[in-house]
């Protein structure tokens, strides 16, 4: 977190300018428990909950927990569910745990977990307006859809949207405390009761969340080299096959993050932003303005032209994250900085030297640097083609023939999701958190397939579906004004061959 303060700062106060702020562990165990030897206590709990949920108890005894090297540290059923319940009835009174109490006895783990990506999903998930507005049945307690993912995040961080611009704060147990279940964390890798090492580090184990529509890591790793060979060879210590953990919690640290992140975007830098003025002279007062907020420094591995740096500000103008005049919204402040969604040069430098030098174990430096590089450059010709598609749109907004739906504060929004009003928007939106994510994330993954026909195919057919569309849209437009839009020329040679 320490990495992005320095520049945060002044972005913090560049907002309030703008008006903008409202305010030793276990080897497998040799021999396992039996119920037999527990305290007073653990006996208490384990041994009605034997007949009630023999499952748990069962699990319990197999679990390093209760079979620690040394045996004072053994760790029993009221050290994470306290001791207020103890009858039939008083269940409600059984605490359920949080990650601060699993952090009480791994305290490196929690705190490496804290700094990392996963504890803020929650955070994150909740900054999407898309999340907002959902039936209570997809967004409350049950854990079906969006929450039951995102709760590897800590609940009640308190960000922009209450008041709070600057870094996050917790509320001290206030949102955890309405969700009697799903207030662990670390249980989404080790789950109970029997928490396991051996279970964390499998690839399987982040399948359930790493998979599908918009981050199929799981279908990419398991359709790329490295995890055929794990899937033929199995994971031994010595496996030659890098695993997800093997990459992303490379020597056990908890702290998950990666340089391009889930949505493959970076801060802009000062300079990137400066540079931007030579080939935009027109936008010079807004852009001088937008690089005072902004980091400085340069990205390793492929730097930034400024058409790429361009057509990333029309990406994230779309997603109402810059607003039309290129200023940082609330959601800038709420989705990159404090939830970070995005890595500035510093943190990105950082992480990807770590990776890269993870490679070189079974690599060389040339390999695994052209895969980099070609993998960002995959995501630049990505980018660009999004941004085609985006100005296309923006276009039939600015010449008024997309009206702005009404509670829409920026138009287009592809922060709405599939709440998108027009089809041209719903295949913007499929750009956005399908096709693009698997032509980057694929290439980065070395899943051919995933990159190209999963990926760049459809977004290509995409664009060009949305090209035409707006084609369509403007030629019916300009029939039914019977007037030329401002956007003349192309309408009207398009209402020609349309006609046809
Ligand atoms: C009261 C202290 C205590 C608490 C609370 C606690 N643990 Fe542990 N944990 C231990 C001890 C002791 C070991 C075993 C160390 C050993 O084998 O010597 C252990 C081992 C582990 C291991 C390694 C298991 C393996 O296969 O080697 C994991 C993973 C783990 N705990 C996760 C958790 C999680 C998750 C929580 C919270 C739900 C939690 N622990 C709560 C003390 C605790
Ligand atoms: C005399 C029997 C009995 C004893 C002793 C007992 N429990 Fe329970 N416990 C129950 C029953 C009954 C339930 C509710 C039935 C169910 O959830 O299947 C329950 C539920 C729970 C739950 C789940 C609560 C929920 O809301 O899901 C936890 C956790 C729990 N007990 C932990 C403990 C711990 C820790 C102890 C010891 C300090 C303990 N129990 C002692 C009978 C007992
Ligand atoms: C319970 C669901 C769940 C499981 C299991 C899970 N993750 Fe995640 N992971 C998430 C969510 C949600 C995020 C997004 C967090 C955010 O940035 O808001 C995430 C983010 C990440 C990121 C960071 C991406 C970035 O933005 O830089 C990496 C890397 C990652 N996970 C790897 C793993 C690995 C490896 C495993 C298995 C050991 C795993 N995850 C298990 C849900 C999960
Ligand atoms: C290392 C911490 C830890 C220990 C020790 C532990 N539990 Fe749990 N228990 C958990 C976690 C984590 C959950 C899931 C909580 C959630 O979803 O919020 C849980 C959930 C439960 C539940 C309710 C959820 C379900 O799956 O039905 C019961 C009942 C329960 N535990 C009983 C016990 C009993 C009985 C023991 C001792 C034999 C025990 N637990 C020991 C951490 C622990
Ligand atoms: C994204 C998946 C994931 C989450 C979430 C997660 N862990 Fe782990 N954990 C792992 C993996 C993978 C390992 C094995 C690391 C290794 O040794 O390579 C591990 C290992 C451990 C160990 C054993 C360390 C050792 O050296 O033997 C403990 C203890 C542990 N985790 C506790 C926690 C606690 C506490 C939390 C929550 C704050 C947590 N973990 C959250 C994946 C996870
Ligand atoms: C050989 C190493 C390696 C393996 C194995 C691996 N990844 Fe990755 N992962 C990467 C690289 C490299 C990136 C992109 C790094 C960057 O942003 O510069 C990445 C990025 C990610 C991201 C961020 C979004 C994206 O896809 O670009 C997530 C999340 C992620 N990986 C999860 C996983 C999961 C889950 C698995 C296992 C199913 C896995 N990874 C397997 C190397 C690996
Ligand atoms: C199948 C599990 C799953 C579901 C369902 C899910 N997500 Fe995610 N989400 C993830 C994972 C895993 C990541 C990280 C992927 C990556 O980095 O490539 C993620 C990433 C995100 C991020 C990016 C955070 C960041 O800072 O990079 C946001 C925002 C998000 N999800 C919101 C949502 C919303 C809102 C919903 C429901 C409308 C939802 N998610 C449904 C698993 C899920
Ligand atoms: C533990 C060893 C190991 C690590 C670490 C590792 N790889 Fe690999 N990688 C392999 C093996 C083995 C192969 C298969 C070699 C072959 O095709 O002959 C491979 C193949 C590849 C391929 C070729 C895939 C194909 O379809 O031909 C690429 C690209 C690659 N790795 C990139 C990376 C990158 C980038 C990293 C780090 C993020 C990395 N690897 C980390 C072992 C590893």
């Amino acid at each position: 977190m320490k990495r992005h303060k320095s520049w945060f700062a002044s972005l913090s106060a560049g907002l309030l300018l703008l008006g903008l702020s409202g305010s030793a562990l276990a080897e497998e165990p040799a021999a396992k428990k039996t119920l037999g030897n527990d305290q007073q206590a653990h006996k208490e709990c384990a041994g009605c909950h034997v007949t009630i949920n023999p499952g748990i108890v069962k699990q319990h005894l197999q679990s390093p927990h209760a079979n620690p090297k040394k045996a004072s540290e053994e760790v029993r059923c009221h050290d994470c569910h306290g001791t207020k319940h103890t009858t039939m009835d008083d269940y409600a009174k059984a605490e359920m745990p949080t990650a601060e109490v699993c952090g009480e006895c791994h305290k490196k783990q929690l705190k490496q977990h804290a700094a990392g990506k996963h504890h803020l999903s929650w955070f994150g998930m909740k900054s999407q307006i898309a999340w907002h507005g959902q039936p209570g049945a997809i967004t409350e307690q049950g854990y079906r859809g969006c929450s039951g993912c995102h709760k590897i995040g800590e609940k009640g961080l308190v960000g922009i949207a209450e008041g709070n611009a600057g870094e996050l704060k917790s509320d001290g147990g206030k949102e955890a405390s309405h969700y009697r279940y799903g207030n662990v964390q670390c249980d989404a890798c080790h789950t109970r009761h029997t928490f396991k090492k051996s279970e964390a580090k499998d690839p399987r184990a982040c399948s359930n969340c790493h998979m599908g529509f918009d981050h199929p890591q799981w279908e990419m790793y398991t359709s790329a080299k490295h995890g055929v060979i794990w899937g033929i060879e199995g994971h031994a210590e010595d496996a030659r096959a890098p695993t997800c953990q093997s990459c992303h919690l490379m020597e056990g640290n908890h702290e998950v993050v990666t340089p391009w992140g889930f949505l493959g975007l970076r801060i802009p830098t000062k300079e990137n932003v400066l540079a931007l003025i030579e080939v935009a002279p027109t936008l010079k007062e807004p852009l001088t303005k937008l690089a005072a907020a902004l980091p400085s420094g340069n990205y390793i591995d492929l730097d930034d032209d400024p058409q790429w740096v361009l057509d990333r500000a029309l990406i994230l103008q779309a997603a109402g994250v810059l607003d039309g005049n290129l200023q940082p919204t609330e959601r800038f402040v709420e989705i990159v900085v404090q939830g970070r969604a995005a890595r500035g040069p510093e943190e990105f430098n950082q992480i990807r030297t770590a990776m890269k030098a993870n490679c070189n174990k079974c690599h060389s430096a040339g390999f695994v640097d052209l895969h980099m590089k070609s993998s960002d450059e995959i995501l630049k010709a990505a980018d660009h083609e999004f941004a085609k598609a985006i100005r296309a749109v923006q276009g039939l907004y600015k010449d008024g023939i997309l009206r702005v739906p009404e509670n829409w504060k920026y138009a287009p929004d592809l922060l709405q999701y599939y709440d998108a009003k027009t089809s041209i928007e719903q295949e913007l939106y499929l750009i956005m958190l399908e096709y693009r994510q698997r032509t980057f994330q694929g290439a980065f993954h070395a899943s051919n397939d995933y990159m190209h026909w999963y990926g760049w195919a459809p977004l290509k057919t995409s664009v060009n579906n949305i090209l035409e569309e707006e084609k369509r849209l403007r030629a019916e437009h300009q029939a039914k004004s019977g007037e030329a839009t401002p956007n003349e020329a192309a309408p009207k040679a398009e209402k020609a061959s349309k006609k046809q």
